[in-house]
């Protein structure tokens, strides 16, 4: 067995009163959640998570059968620590934007309580790496003092497969992507975490935002999850909003529109994909990958399956620019490579150089182009907005920074 990493991180929930957009008092409410490294399956799963990941992402929109939903890659997550019940126990769940259940008993076995409601529907989701079937439950959750919401509709896995050392997921994503998941009600969807936040008047707008940092270690990161608005202590400058987009199935997932160019040469034009605090890496059409993998000088290295390049290449990198409407994000070349420290895990060769973009495996062109996986998100805020149907970034003081 491996030790599961640690990383003990801070979860900053604001308390805000309904309809106005007020932090209450000085002493945010806040969380621990852990950064996780699962090197369970042996050092080298975190590609094949996200490209199992990726394609289940991509194909799901085809969904239309039973039970069938995004998948997760959970080698690589932020966890939270969720209570549910009364008394509550606590559970440690994936904070995920790519799905929409939140579901608990993977780890640890669900503890009915004095709260707990068996609505007796089987609900089930099949992911790309994993998978669990149980029952509806409906139940008190909280994230800590002040943060209840009652009766919330969760999961109770009967069976899992795929999440070793969590217990469950905590769905971020829209709520569309829960339809299906209730097995005798294909068509029903079922309210999220953040909906109920809003429908109880705990949080004035469907509003999830999130502040991870880059780290060059498995045991020290910080990461920061705001309901109902964003931290201003996160982000520097303003947050700049996109419209979710039209294009489909990017639309069914927090997909945005966007252009990609390296220096000056055109690498992506302008296609809808998403953006997933789930994938580790940054995925990027097939075509404009071979763009970036030319431009770059860069060779598939057959031990990771990751683009490498000399160190000669890599003083040579230039500019990743993201153009998401009429602002530009950029990633420098040291934001372009996996951090050297963490190499060894991946089962690279610890001075190497390993790029962070891949190949989503399709075509451009297919209403799925990227995915701004955490790779991206560790150097910008971001902001999902359910309400104004949109996604929102910032710079923060990570996102020039040299780390890798
Ligand atoms: C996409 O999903 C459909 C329906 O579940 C399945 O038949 C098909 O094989 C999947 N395609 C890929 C590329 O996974
Ligand atoms: C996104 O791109 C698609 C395809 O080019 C376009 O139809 C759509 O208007 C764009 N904007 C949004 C918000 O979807």
């Amino acid at each position: 067995m491996f030790p599961v990493a640690s990383l003990l991180t801070i979860l900053i929930l604001p308390l805000l009163i309904a309809g106005s957009a007020i932090e209450v008092g000085n002493s945010p409410i806040t969380l621990s959640i852990a950064r996780r490294l699962d090197f369970s399956d042996g050092p080298i799963n975190l590609l094949q998570h996200d490209k199992a990941r990726v394609a289940a992402l991509k194909n799901s929109s085809s969904k239309d059968h039973v039970g069938s939903a995004p998948l997760t890659n959970f080698a690589v997550g932020y966890v939270a620590a969720v209570h549910v019940g009364s008394p509550a126990k606590t559970y440690s769940l994936i904070v995920d934007t790519g799905s929409s259940n939140t579901w608990v008993g993977a780890a640890a076995a669900y503890v009915k309580t004095s709260s707990s409601v068996n609505t007796g529907q089987p609900v089930s989701v099949i992911y790309g790496s994993g998978s669990f079937s149980g029952t509806e439950y409906t139940d008190t959750v909280s994230f800590g003092s002040g943060l209840t919401i009652t009766k919330q509709s969760i999961g109770v896995a009967s069976t899992s497969i795929g999440f070793t050392g969590v217990d469950g997921i905590l769905g971020l994503g829209p709520e569309g992507l829960t339809k299906g998941s209730l097995i005798n009600s294909p068509t029903t969807t079922i309210p999220t975490v953040t909906e109920k936040l809003h429908s109880e008047g705990i949080i004035p707008e469907m509003v999830v935002s999130v502040s991870f940092e880059p780290t060059k270690s498995r045991t020290v990161t910080n990461g920061e999850l705001t309901f109902g608005g964003t931290d201003a202590t996160k982000y520097t400058g303003s947050i700049a909003y996109t419209p979710v987009t039209t294009e489909y199935p990017a639309s069914t997932y927090w997909g945005i529109n966007e252009s990609i160019t390296y220096g000056s040469t055109t690498i992506l034009s302008s296609n809808a994909g998403i953006v997933d605090t789930g994938t580790t890496f940054l995925f990027i059409a097939s075509d404009a990958y071979t763009r970036y993998q030319s431009a770059t000088g860069a060779s598939l290295d057959t031990a990771t399956g990751l683009l490498l390049i000399s160190s000669a290449k890599y003083k040579a990198l230039k500019n990743l620019d993201f153009h998401i409407g009429s602002e530009t994000y950029t990633l420098t070349p040291n934001a372009q490579i996996w951090p050297r420290s963490l190499n060894t895990y991946l089962g690279g060769s610890s001075s190497a150089i390993y790029l962070i973009i891949h190949d989503i495996g399709t075509p451009s062109g297919e209403g799925f182009d990227f995915i701004n996986g955490y790779t991206f998100l560790e150097r910008f805020y971001s902001v999902y907005d359910t309400t104004k149907s949109r996604v929102g970034f910032a710079k923060t003081k990570y996102t020039d920074a040299t780390t890798n």
